[in-house]
């Protein structure tokens, strides 16, 4: 069952970590940060992240629900997250900056590390619901 550790981009932004940090995941599991904010998710193969982090409880944001916003956009880290279909993102966002929607996206890799929440990045703003 693939697992996937997540940050909320929140977070970066209070502590003054940046996205690039090579020891970004690291800090986040020593900063005694709440289970909302950072932690592991379980997911099962051919779920979706967003789903999976709601069955746990928790509340991550979304609107369409359908790669048509970026609400529920997180950045991949380390591991890889497939999208079905989206419209949203552009190639350079996906490929180099590593923009995965969280509601079409499933696990590839066995690890995934994601900064969810990540719709507060001034670059997809203007694409937020
Ligand atoms: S909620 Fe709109 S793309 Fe995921």
């Amino acid at each position: 069952m693939p697992t996937v550790e997540y940050l909320n981009y929140e977070v970066l932004d209070d502590q003054g970590w940046d996205m690039d940090d090579d020891d970004l995941f690291e800090n986040a599991a020593d900063a005694g940060l709440d289970a909302e904010d950072y932690g592991t998710l379980e997911v099962n193969e051919g779920e979706y992240i967003l789903e999976s982090a709601e069955a746990q409880g928790y509340d991550w944001p979304f609107s369409c629900r359908a790669g048509a916003c970026a609400n529920c956009a997180a950045i991949v880290k380390e591991g890889e997250i497939q999208m079905d279909m989206q419209q949203i993102l552009s190639d350079e966002e996906v490929e180099d900056k590593d923009v995965r929607l969280t509601c079409i996206g499933t696990a590839e890799t066995d690890e995934v590390k994601i900064v969810y929440n990540a719709k507060h990045l001034d670059y997809l703003q203007n694409r937020v619901i």
